[in-house]
Protein backbone atom coordinates (compact mmCIF):
# COMPACT_ATOMS: atom_id res chain seq x y z
CA UNK A 1 0.00 0.00 0.00
CA UNK A 2 1.24 3.76 -0.82
CA UNK A 3 1.95 5.60 2.07
CA UNK A 4 -1.06 8.24 2.25
CA UNK A 5 -0.49 11.55 0.81
CA UNK A 6 -1.90 14.09 3.23
CA UNK A 7 0.45 16.34 4.26
CA UNK A 8 -0.41 19.23 1.46
CA UNK A 9 1.77 21.93 3.29
CA UNK A 10 5.26 20.13 2.15
CA UNK A 11 3.78 20.15 -1.38
CA UNK A 12 5.69 22.18 -4.20
CA UNK A 13 3.63 23.64 -6.51
CA UNK A 14 5.57 26.40 -8.28
CA UNK A 15 2.47 28.15 -8.83
CA UNK A 16 4.54 31.61 -9.75
CA UNK A 17 6.97 29.63 -12.34
CA UNK A 18 5.76 29.01 -15.81
CA UNK A 19 6.21 25.34 -17.07
CA UNK A 20 9.27 25.31 -19.22
CA UNK A 21 9.08 23.91 -22.73
CA UNK A 22 12.59 23.85 -24.45
CA UNK A 23 12.36 24.14 -28.39
CA UNK A 24 13.60 21.33 -29.75
CA UNK A 25 17.37 21.55 -31.14
CA UNK A 26 17.11 20.27 -35.11
CA UNK A 27 16.02 22.68 -37.68
CA UNK A 28 12.23 22.30 -38.81
CA UNK A 29 11.08 19.76 -36.33
CA UNK A 30 9.70 22.24 -33.82
CA UNK A 31 6.09 20.88 -34.17
CA UNK A 32 6.99 16.85 -34.74
CA UNK A 33 5.50 14.14 -32.53
CA UNK A 34 7.18 13.16 -29.33
CA UNK A 35 8.23 9.87 -30.71
CA UNK A 36 9.78 11.50 -33.60
CA UNK A 37 11.53 13.93 -31.89
CA UNK A 38 13.30 11.19 -29.44
CA UNK A 39 14.62 8.88 -32.04
CA UNK A 40 15.82 12.10 -34.03
CA UNK A 41 18.08 12.59 -30.67
CA UNK A 42 19.18 9.50 -31.05
CA UNK A 43 20.59 10.03 -34.26
CA UNK A 44 21.90 13.76 -33.70
CA UNK A 45 23.79 14.99 -30.36
CA UNK A 46 20.99 17.22 -28.74
CA UNK A 47 24.66 19.12 -27.79
CA UNK A 48 25.90 20.26 -30.94
CA UNK A 49 23.29 19.36 -32.66
CA UNK A 50 24.77 17.55 -35.01
CA UNK A 51 25.66 14.13 -36.36
CA UNK A 52 28.32 11.44 -37.37
CA UNK A 53 26.28 8.52 -38.95
CA UNK A 54 28.26 6.04 -40.13
CA UNK A 55 27.31 4.85 -43.50
CA UNK A 56 27.77 1.30 -44.76
CA UNK A 57 24.57 0.36 -46.69
CA UNK A 58 26.67 -0.13 -50.18
CA UNK A 59 25.93 -3.36 -50.00
CA UNK A 60 22.40 -3.04 -51.33
CA UNK A 61 23.22 -2.53 -55.17
CA UNK A 62 27.07 -3.04 -54.94
CA UNK A 63 27.48 -6.38 -52.74
CA UNK A 64 31.05 -6.29 -50.93
CA UNK A 65 31.89 -3.35 -51.61
CA UNK A 66 36.06 -2.74 -50.69
CA UNK A 67 36.05 -2.16 -46.87
CA UNK A 68 33.22 -4.14 -46.25
CA UNK A 69 34.06 -7.46 -47.16
CA UNK A 70 33.92 -8.47 -43.66
CA UNK A 71 31.14 -5.83 -41.50
CA UNK A 72 31.97 -7.41 -38.64
CA UNK A 73 35.54 -7.02 -38.67
CA UNK A 74 35.89 -3.88 -40.04
CA UNK A 75 32.67 -2.02 -38.50
CA UNK A 76 31.86 -3.41 -35.43
CA UNK A 77 35.47 -2.06 -34.05
CA UNK A 78 33.85 1.54 -34.98
CA UNK A 79 30.87 1.40 -33.10
CA UNK A 80 31.85 3.71 -29.74
CA UNK A 81 32.19 6.81 -32.11
CA UNK A 82 29.64 6.60 -34.50
CA UNK A 83 26.39 8.36 -33.46
CA UNK A 84 24.19 6.59 -35.80
CA UNK A 85 24.68 3.71 -38.08
CA UNK A 86 23.31 3.85 -41.52
CA UNK A 87 22.60 0.09 -42.84
CA UNK A 88 20.62 -2.56 -43.81
CA UNK A 89 18.47 -4.69 -42.01
CA UNK A 90 19.72 -7.88 -43.71
CA UNK A 91 23.40 -6.78 -42.27
CA UNK A 92 22.06 -5.29 -38.90
CA UNK A 93 20.57 -8.45 -38.14
CA UNK A 94 23.08 -10.68 -39.10
CA UNK A 95 26.45 -8.95 -37.85
CA UNK A 96 25.75 -5.87 -35.75
CA UNK A 97 25.43 -6.68 -32.25
CA UNK A 98 22.08 -5.86 -30.16
CA UNK A 99 23.76 -4.08 -27.18
CA UNK A 100 24.69 -1.20 -29.43
CA UNK A 101 22.87 2.19 -28.34
CA UNK A 102 23.40 4.94 -31.16
CA UNK A 103 20.50 5.65 -33.59
CA UNK A 104 19.89 3.26 -36.30
CA UNK A 105 18.80 4.56 -40.00
CA UNK A 106 17.60 1.79 -42.39
CA UNK A 107 17.97 1.48 -45.78
CA UNK A 108 14.41 1.35 -47.04
CA UNK A 109 14.77 1.20 -50.79
CA UNK A 110 16.13 -0.85 -53.17
CA UNK A 111 15.86 -3.20 -56.24
CA UNK A 112 18.53 -2.58 -59.07
CA UNK A 113 22.06 -3.93 -58.47
CA UNK A 114 24.94 -1.72 -60.30
CA UNK A 115 24.30 -3.69 -63.15
CA UNK A 116 21.01 -2.54 -63.87
CA UNK A 117 19.27 1.43 -63.78
CA UNK A 118 19.72 2.40 -60.64
CA UNK A 119 16.55 4.77 -60.24
CA UNK A 120 14.30 1.71 -60.31
CA UNK A 121 14.01 1.27 -56.92
CA UNK A 122 11.11 0.16 -54.86
CA UNK A 123 10.44 0.25 -51.29
CA UNK A 124 12.13 -2.60 -49.40
CA UNK A 125 11.43 -2.38 -45.97
CA UNK A 126 7.74 -2.35 -44.08
CA UNK A 127 7.11 -0.13 -41.41
CA UNK A 128 6.18 -2.98 -39.11
CA UNK A 129 9.85 -4.68 -39.56
CA UNK A 130 11.27 -1.03 -38.60
CA UNK A 131 9.59 -0.29 -35.68
CA UNK A 132 10.65 -3.95 -34.61
CA UNK A 133 14.12 -2.91 -35.14
CA UNK A 134 13.99 -0.03 -33.12
CA UNK A 135 14.76 2.55 -36.69
CA UNK A 136 15.07 5.90 -35.77
CA UNK A 137 14.59 6.97 -39.82
CA UNK A 138 14.13 5.30 -42.91
CA UNK A 139 16.69 6.18 -45.72
CA UNK A 140 15.20 6.26 -49.04
CA UNK A 141 17.20 6.74 -52.61
CA UNK A 142 15.43 9.97 -54.08
CA UNK A 143 16.46 10.27 -58.36
CA UNK A 144 15.19 13.80 -58.80
CA UNK A 145 15.58 14.28 -62.96
CA UNK A 146 16.69 10.30 -63.01
CA UNK A 147 15.03 8.06 -65.29
CA UNK A 148 12.72 6.96 -62.66
CA UNK A 149 11.89 10.35 -60.89
CA UNK A 150 8.50 9.90 -60.28
CA UNK A 151 8.76 6.52 -58.87
CA UNK A 152 11.62 7.35 -56.51
CA UNK A 153 9.49 10.44 -55.21
CA UNK A 154 6.64 8.33 -55.01
CA UNK A 155 9.18 6.22 -52.35
CA UNK A 156 9.56 8.92 -50.57
CA UNK A 157 5.83 9.74 -49.81
CA UNK A 158 4.71 6.66 -49.24
CA UNK A 159 7.46 6.23 -46.32
CA UNK A 160 6.85 9.91 -45.21
CA UNK A 161 2.70 8.48 -44.13
CA UNK A 162 4.08 5.39 -42.92
CA UNK A 163 6.64 7.01 -40.65
CA UNK A 164 4.72 10.09 -39.61
CA UNK A 165 1.64 6.92 -38.52
CA UNK A 166 4.49 5.21 -36.24
CA UNK A 167 6.58 7.92 -35.38
CA UNK A 168 9.73 7.23 -37.10
CA UNK A 169 12.26 9.56 -39.34
CA UNK A 170 12.39 9.16 -43.05
CA UNK A 171 16.11 10.30 -44.48
CA UNK A 172 15.60 11.23 -48.21
CA UNK A 173 18.60 10.54 -49.83
CA UNK A 174 19.66 12.88 -52.70
CA UNK A 175 21.05 10.19 -55.58
CA UNK A 176 22.74 12.31 -58.33
CA UNK A 177 22.78 10.06 -62.16
CA UNK A 178 26.12 10.77 -63.80
CA UNK A 179 24.31 12.50 -66.68
CA UNK A 180 23.43 15.47 -64.05
CA UNK A 181 25.55 18.50 -63.15
CA UNK A 182 26.46 18.12 -59.16
CA UNK A 183 26.36 21.58 -58.86
CA UNK A 184 24.21 23.69 -56.03
CA UNK A 185 21.86 24.70 -58.45
CA UNK A 186 20.70 21.02 -58.34
CA UNK A 187 21.21 20.59 -54.99
CA UNK A 188 18.91 23.27 -54.02
CA UNK A 189 16.46 21.77 -56.53
CA UNK A 190 16.45 18.24 -55.11
CA UNK A 191 16.96 18.59 -51.68
CA UNK A 192 13.92 21.17 -51.25
CA UNK A 193 11.89 19.16 -53.26
CA UNK A 194 12.65 15.95 -50.46
CA UNK A 195 11.91 18.38 -47.81
CA UNK A 196 8.62 20.20 -49.06
CA UNK A 197 7.17 16.20 -49.84
CA UNK A 198 7.87 15.44 -46.06
CA UNK A 199 11.13 14.40 -45.62
CA UNK A 200 12.41 14.59 -41.78
CA UNK A 201 16.07 15.32 -42.99
CA UNK A 202 18.13 15.02 -46.33
CA UNK A 203 21.58 13.48 -47.43
CA UNK A 204 23.38 15.19 -50.18
CA UNK A 205 26.36 16.00 -51.71
CA UNK A 206 28.79 18.93 -50.55
CA UNK A 207 29.62 21.50 -53.72
CA UNK A 208 32.14 23.72 -53.74
CA UNK A 209 30.42 26.67 -54.88
CA UNK A 210 27.03 27.88 -52.89
CA UNK A 211 26.82 25.21 -50.28
CA UNK A 212 25.47 27.65 -48.44
CA UNK A 213 22.45 28.43 -50.35
CA UNK A 214 21.57 24.94 -50.27
CA UNK A 215 21.10 24.36 -46.65
CA UNK A 216 19.40 27.84 -46.69
CA UNK A 217 17.00 26.58 -49.20
CA UNK A 218 16.36 23.52 -47.38
CA UNK A 219 13.54 23.80 -44.37
CA UNK A 220 14.77 20.59 -42.82
CA UNK A 221 18.20 19.43 -41.43
CA UNK A 222 20.80 18.35 -44.48
CA UNK A 223 23.75 16.00 -43.86
CA UNK A 224 26.06 15.50 -46.56
CA UNK A 225 27.62 12.08 -48.51
CA UNK A 226 31.39 11.65 -48.27
CA UNK A 227 31.46 10.52 -51.36
CA UNK A 228 34.31 8.46 -53.23
CA UNK A 229 37.33 8.03 -51.26
CA UNK A 230 39.94 11.19 -51.19
CA UNK A 231 43.08 11.72 -49.25
CA UNK A 232 42.20 11.80 -45.19
CA UNK A 233 42.84 15.44 -45.08
CA UNK A 234 40.61 16.45 -47.83
CA UNK A 235 37.50 14.21 -46.43
CA UNK A 236 38.31 16.58 -42.83
CA UNK A 237 38.28 19.93 -45.43
CA UNK A 238 34.87 18.57 -46.99
CA UNK A 239 33.41 17.87 -43.73
CA UNK A 240 34.91 21.31 -42.03
CA UNK A 241 33.11 22.85 -44.94
CA UNK A 242 29.82 21.35 -44.81
CA UNK A 243 29.03 22.02 -40.94
CA UNK A 244 30.95 25.56 -41.49
CA UNK A 245 27.58 26.36 -44.03
CA UNK A 246 24.83 24.81 -42.30
CA UNK A 247 24.84 20.91 -42.44
CA UNK A 248 23.72 19.54 -39.22
CA UNK A 249 26.64 16.53 -39.96
CA UNK A 250 27.76 14.14 -42.14
CA UNK A 251 26.64 10.65 -43.49
CA UNK A 252 29.94 9.43 -44.35
CA UNK A 253 30.77 5.86 -45.47
CA UNK A 254 33.92 5.36 -47.94
CA UNK A 255 35.79 7.89 -46.61
CA UNK A 256 35.97 6.45 -43.39
CA UNK A 257 36.18 2.68 -43.79
CA UNK A 258 38.86 2.95 -46.78
CA UNK A 259 40.78 5.28 -44.62
CA UNK A 260 44.14 3.86 -43.86
CA UNK A 261 43.26 3.89 -39.86
CA UNK A 262 39.54 3.96 -39.71
CA UNK A 263 38.94 4.47 -36.29
CA UNK A 264 41.36 7.04 -36.43
CA UNK A 265 39.57 9.26 -39.12
CA UNK A 266 36.07 8.44 -37.74
CA UNK A 267 37.16 10.29 -34.47
CA UNK A 268 38.99 13.02 -36.35
CA UNK A 269 35.62 13.35 -38.13
CA UNK A 270 33.77 13.78 -35.07
CA UNK A 271 36.38 16.66 -33.79
CA UNK A 272 35.02 18.56 -36.91
CA UNK A 273 31.92 17.96 -36.43
CA UNK A 274 30.98 18.20 -32.85
CA UNK A 275 33.92 20.29 -31.33
CA UNK A 276 34.22 22.23 -34.41
CA UNK A 277 37.80 21.58 -34.54
CA UNK A 278 39.17 22.89 -38.01
CA UNK A 279 40.33 20.66 -41.03
CA UNK A 280 44.25 21.01 -39.93
CA UNK A 281 43.98 20.07 -36.48
CA UNK A 282 41.67 17.09 -37.10
CA UNK A 283 43.81 15.94 -39.37
CA UNK A 284 46.68 16.03 -36.30
CA UNK A 285 44.66 13.86 -34.51
CA UNK A 286 44.01 11.85 -37.32
CA UNK A 287 48.23 10.66 -37.06
CA UNK A 288 48.34 10.91 -34.08
CA UNK A 289 45.43 8.61 -33.53
CA UNK A 290 47.04 6.38 -36.54
CA UNK A 291 49.89 6.13 -35.24
CA UNK A 292 49.18 4.27 -32.06
CA UNK A 293 49.85 0.90 -31.82
C1 LIG B 1 24.79 5.13 -51.16
O1 LIG B 1 23.82 5.34 -51.79
C2 LIG B 1 24.73 4.84 -49.78
O2 LIG B 1 23.49 5.26 -49.32
C3 LIG B 1 25.80 5.43 -48.87
O3 LIG B 1 25.31 5.32 -47.58
C4 LIG B 1 26.17 6.85 -49.13
O4 LIG B 1 26.56 7.04 -50.44
C5 LIG B 1 27.23 7.37 -48.15
O5 LIG B 1 28.39 6.72 -48.29
P1 LIG B 1 29.71 7.41 -48.91
O6 LIG B 1 30.21 8.38 -47.85
O7 LIG B 1 30.63 6.26 -49.11
O8 LIG B 1 29.33 8.13 -50.15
Amino acid sequence: MPEADDSPADKQFFVDVPQRAEPFFLKGCEHLDWGLKNRLASIFNPVSGRTVMLAFDHGYFQGPTTGLERVDVSIVPLLPWADTLMLTRGILRSVIPPTYRGGLVLRASGGPSILKELSNEEIALSIEDAVRLNAAALAVQVFVGGEHETKSIHNLTRLVDQGQRHGVAVLAVTAVGRELVRDAKYMRLATRICAELGATYVKTYYVDDGFDTVTAACPVPIVIAGGKKLPEREALELAASAVAQGAAGVDMGRNIFQAASPAAMLQAVRAVVHEGANAGEAHELYRQLAARP
